[in-house]
């Protein structure tokens, strides 16, 4: 959130709506506090169809816990045989629309024949079994949660890389998840353009351990290089239609996912998924956040490569039934009113979207809005990032014309669910223009100091989960250790978010975004040393530092300072050729908006490059603003880096 509103925020507004029955929050923390006990979630669990129903809670040494330990569970069983097995056979799973206007639909039984068949190919003639790796990199088309559906039937674990991820990108990840598959679409259309995925495939993994590669066919223009490739249409075409695989019985605990996210330092982390805790916190938030009914019509704008997808397209709206809507494109393509033409079109009832979104559509004349008829939505919520109180008041009033609920849900990679919201399937406070609301039933979280101990209403502070919750991870992918010192270690015993935020005399939090060095640009979550490698990957190039700058609309952009080997000059034409090569590597949304040349960076004594210094200096803050928030220099050392940097910037 821009620092300049935080230092407003609406903390005495309260906002309902006549459809809606509010309590006040007093009364939701009273009820609230009811839930946090073990034997919750044990209830919750036990509302779900397991093969074996779980008679604990949890087990296991802190923070290394299994949830629902002796529960046995199937991730795509619950999706679709139970669908089937409530009558849903021919209710509409999917309605699937191009960015080219074709459209598809798809039933619950069509999901369920082609998990079927692609889950028979896996495991017979790929020869892939319960425990085994692959990885996913695929754009927004049906048959990708089919495949999310089909190997988790089959027990195998999958890594998904986000579609818009370069090669290195999907090479490092392919290699630390140790996947011997890899599957993907030969492309997919992006603003009328047609982006190859295929060609980043190749070059990630000429040289890995990768045996096969799968191709799905969306724009029909797929090759085939070696016997490593096959279609997939090839892989099902002799599968008999009626094939039916018996779905895995997993242990609760057993991995469900692998899902890289950035972190402060070093290499993406592989956040491990359990399947039963994660199946609970989809189940649970689900009815509470989306109250999702079975005439309501869905639709979560996030790409399923990350997060919000696998949780919120995937695995949540479908084990209770839903229909949903799901659209290739981008929001202002091929017009700014697309979005709000497809909620006409379809009624959807419920949308789920991101404030880098909402800013995007709000820039545009009104009657990009007006044209369309938006009565049948009910619920609306973003995530990802802060919403600004100006973007909240303008998706209330110009999208839900003030009768929908608005909120913004928060919640990470490494919760699986969501974790701080407003619940209209539950208890609902009153909206506030940019809050979070409160934690869901079940889960505490506070506001700490530094030194761990509770911030005072209005302070701004770190953000923790008190208790253990099911969606917490089971671990880093090959590293307990970084696990653990990550998130239990910070303030011991209790799980770190890494964010600011702050908690308002009513009890609702505020969060206001990283207290680490993730960037978060359009939602989107990017650590800096992935992109510097890339940069330093470039010949010339000896050092650099990423940092994230304040964007009106994308929250955060990233902005590189580089130093340049000695006899190499500065110049536009090398700006533009890293730019390149950021984009070849990590991806097009990690492209520094500006590379900054530089001769030194500023490093506190121990080597540690100050980068709020460098943003400071960037945005021209105040040196005030920053000297609290370089925990490791001295005043005296900050002081003296930034005139020094000042200078050489000509500020
Ligand atoms: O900083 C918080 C921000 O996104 C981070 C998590 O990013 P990621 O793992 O990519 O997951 C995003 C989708 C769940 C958090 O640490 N964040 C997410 N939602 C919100 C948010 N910040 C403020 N308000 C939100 N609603």
């Amino acid at each position: 959130m821009p620092e300049t509103e935080e230092k407003k925020l609406p903390f005495d507004e309260k906002i309902t709506v006549e459809k809606w029955k509010f309590v006040s929050p007093e009364e939701y923390k009273s009820k609230h506090k009811e839930t946090i006990k073990e034997s919750f979630w044990l209830s919750i669990a036990s509302e779900l169809d397991w093969f074996k129903k779980p008679q604990k809670a949890y087990e296991g040494k802190f923070p290394f816990l299994k949830w629902f330990p002796d529960g046995k569970i199937n991730a795509s069983y619950l999706c679709l045989d139970v669908q089937i097995k409530k009558g849903k056979k021919d209710k509409i799973a999917l309605l699937w629309i191009g960015e080219d206007k074709k459209e598809r639909t798809l039933t619950y039984n069509d999901f369920f024949k082609l998990v079927n068949s692609l889950s028979f190919a896996f495991k017979n003639r790929l020869g892939l079994k319960k425990g085994d790796i692959a990885t996913i990199y695929m754009p927004m088309i049906p048959e990708l949660p089919a495949t999310m559906l089909a190997l988790s039937r089959i027990g195998v674990i999958f890594s998904f890389v986000f579609s818009g991820f370069g090669s290195q990108a999907l090479k490092d990840r392919i290699d630390d998840s140790g996947s011997k598959i890899i599957i993907t679409a030969d492309g997919f259309l992006r603003r009328g353009k047609k982006i190859y995925l295929q060609k980043n495939v190749e070059s990630a993994t000429s040289n890995s351990n990768i045996e096969k590669t799968v191709v799905f066919r969306r724009l029909g223009e797929g090759w085939l290089k070696d016997k490593k490739d096959i279609f997939a249409d090839d892989l099902i075409k002799d599968v008999p239609s009626d094939v039916f695989v018996e779905p895995e019985e997993m242990n609760s605990y057993d991995p469900l996912f692998i899902l890289y996210t950035s972190g402060t330092t070093g290499k993406p982390k592989g956040i491990v998924r359990d399947t039963g805790g994660y199946m609970t916190i989809l189940w649970a938030t689900v009815k509470w956040v989306f109250d999702i009914k079975d005439e309501d019509i869905f639709w979560c704008t996030a790409d399923i490569g990350w997060i919000t997808g696998h949780s919120y397209i995937v695995f949540g709206p479908m084990m209770v039934g839903a229909t949903q809507v799901m659209y290739e494109g981008t929001p202002d393509y091929p017009h700014p009113g697309i979005w709000w033409e497809i909620i006409e079109k379809y009624k959807v009832s419920i949308f789920y979207t991101s404030p880098t979104a909402i800013r995007l559509l709000m820039k545009y004349p009104e009657e990009n809005v007006e044209k369309y008829n938006l009565d049948s939505l009910r619920i609306l919520h973003s995530v990802g990032e802060p919403i600004n109180p100006e973007a909240w008041r303008w998706f209330f009033n110009k999208i839900g014309k003030r009768k929908c609920v608005a909120g913004s849900t928060w919640w990470m990679t490494e919760t699986g669910g969501i974790i701080i919201s407003h619940t209209p399937g539950w208890e609902l406070i009153p909206m506030k223009p940019g809050t979070n609301g409160m934690p869901i039933p079940g889960v505490s979280v506070s506001v700490r100091r530094q030194d761990g101990s509770y911030a005072e209403p209005g302070e701004k502070g770190f953000l923790v989960i008190d208790n253990p919750f099911p969606g917490m991870p089971l671990t880093i992918w090959k590293d307990d250790r970084r696990y653990e010192e990550t998130y239990w270690k910070r303030f011991e015993g209790v799980f770190y978010t890494g964010d600011f935020a702050v908690q308002d005399q009513d009890g609702y939090i505020w969060v206001l975004g990283r207290a680490d060095e993730v960037i978060k640009t359009a939602g989107h979550r990017l650590g800096t040393y992935e992109i510097e490698s890339a940069l330093t990957g470039y010949e010339g190039v000896a050092e650099s530092a990423v940092v994230g700058i304040e964007d009106k609309e994308k929250g955060e952009i990233p902005i590189a300072f580089v130093i340049l080997k000695e006899g190499v000059s500065p110049s536009d034409t090398l700006k533009e050729k890293l730019k390149e090569q950021v984009r070849k590597v990590v991806g097009p949304i990690a492209v520094p908006k500006d590379i900054v040349f530089i001769s030194k960076l500023p490093k506190t004594r121990s080597g540690k490059i100050m980068r709020r210094l460098l943003k400071a200096v960037f945005t021209e803050a105040k040196i005030g603003d920053i000297t609290t928030l370089e925990d490791e220099a001295s005043i005296e050392e900050i002081e003296k880096a930034y005139r020094e940097l000042k200078k050489e910037l000509g500020k």
